[in-house]
């Protein structure tokens, strides 16, 4: 993203932050000034689409409010973090030292995330985590401060190994993108599908967000495995679909998925995707009155299809506000604060959900299939799958 950009999107917060700053200084705990939010996410690049959704999401769960947390009114502070880990730290720490932000809600990528959590684990700032997998944000670098809405790497994919094992397909070839949540997802596929007795014959991966395919579809089709398991999402997730279908591959060599493959994208993908199966802890066609109100809700605001960062931005959103009215909007008021979030049962579009004692969702997986323009559910693959939580010590 040009430097240009980054200002235009920044410069209103970084006004309002010159404003407000004197007042800040001198009323600590006011509860009569703004809740400043800041949003660090992707709105550039692959994962750009993503970022977005999340925001849709998060807005319309606090719009539902009133646009109030806690009954205070609430200023937005952005970030485009491009998805790039490197400006990670120095992107988190524009909106908790620049910007004094409440609560950074972020992000999408796990490198980036990595730096998110540091400024959080530093700092003490409240974070919730709309997406990224990141094993260690809810593992060994949990925190009391930290909360995610959406999922750990491997928890989609760990309910996916049996689904292939149950058709017979016991020899794949797995590939995704080399960087953590490519490494992760693989990780979760290997709990559910080596135990079972499945092989995977060859690990392939490409570095993020690279869309050279072609040399490795040639590669799978000589290798001709029973099937082929990734992971990919956004813009990236779109190319492989369609190359996957150019490469001759579709209709012969079972695709499979992390279900972000098919999220977000069933509109540009055309007939590639069809038939995709995937598992993941959404699924469009969840038949419930609150999914269905949901995404007509979404529909309405926004002119667009909900998918599962939609979702997992909206979820955001509601656990906020379950905190927020907790503490009647007095974010110094910590551990009550916490202890709401800690405690809450969101009755999400996806099924109703609790926190894990490391602050991850407990949640059910869906394996889906897409048919048409929707990622269609077949089956409830793992009933409230928690993640391991392995070395959280919450200090
Ligand atoms: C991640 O980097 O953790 C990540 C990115 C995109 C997804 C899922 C996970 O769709």
């Amino acid at each position: 993203m040009t430097s240009t950009r980054r200002q235009v999107l920044s410069q209103g917060a970084a006004i309002a932050g010159v404003a407000s700053a004197g007042f800040l200084a001198s009323n600590a705990s006011a509860q009569t000034s703004k809740l400043r939010v800041g949003l660090m996410l992707p709105y550039t690049g692959t994962f750009a689409q993503l970022g977005v959704a999340i925001e849709n999401g998060f807005r319309m769960a606090l719009n539902e409010q009133g646009d109030k947390l806690g009954g205070r009114e609430v200023e937005f502070f952005k970030v485009d973090d491009e998805s790039e880990p490197a400006k990670g730290i120095e992107n988190a720490n524009k909106l908790v030292q620049r910007d004094k932000v409440d609560v950074i809600i972020g992000t999408v990528h796990s490198g980036v995330q990595m730096g998110i959590q540091k400024v959080a684990r530093d700092s003490g700032v409240l974070s919730i985590i709309p997406n990224a997998g990141l094993h260690a944000a809810t593992r060994s670098l949990c925190a009391p401060n930290v909360f995610r809405t959406s999922f750990t790497n491997g928890q989609p994919t760990q309910a996916l190994g049996p689904v292939l094992l149950a058709k017979g397909q016991k020899k794949v070839v797995w590939i995704s993108w080399k960087y953590a949540a490519g490494d992760e997802s693989l990780e979760g596929f290997k709990a559910g599908f080596v135990s079972g007795g499945g092989t995977i014959v060859k690990e392939l991966g490409l570095p993020f967000p690279n869309v050279e395919f072609q040399a490795l579809l040639t590669e799978i089709a000589s290798l001709k495995p029973d099937a082929v398991v990734c992971f990919f999402s956004g813009g990236g997730a779109v190319k492989f679909l369609k190359d996957y279908a150019a490469a001759g591959l579709k209709g012969k060599i079972p695709l499979y998925g992390s279900g972000f493959l098919t999220e977000g994208v069933l509109d540009a993908t055309g007939t590639a995707a069809e038939g995709v199966m995937t598992t993941l802890h959404y699924a469009d066609s969840l038949n419930t009155p609150r999914n269905k109100a949901f995404r007509l809700a979404y529909v309405k605001t926004y002119k667009l299809q909900p998918d599962v960062f939609a979702v997992q931005g909206y979820d955001a959103g509601l656990l906020l506000i379950k905190g927020a009215n907790a503490v009647k909007g007095d974010f110094t008021k910590k551990v009550d604060l916490y202890k709401a979030m800690e405690g809450a049962v969101i009755d999400s579009p996806r099924g109703k959900w609790t926190m894990s004692k490391a602050h991850n969702p407990i949640q059910d997986i869906y394996l889906r299939v897409v048919e048409g323009k929707e990622n269609k559910v077949l089956s409830i693959a793992a009933k409230a799958l928690a993640d391991s939580g392995a070395g959280c010590k919450m200090g």
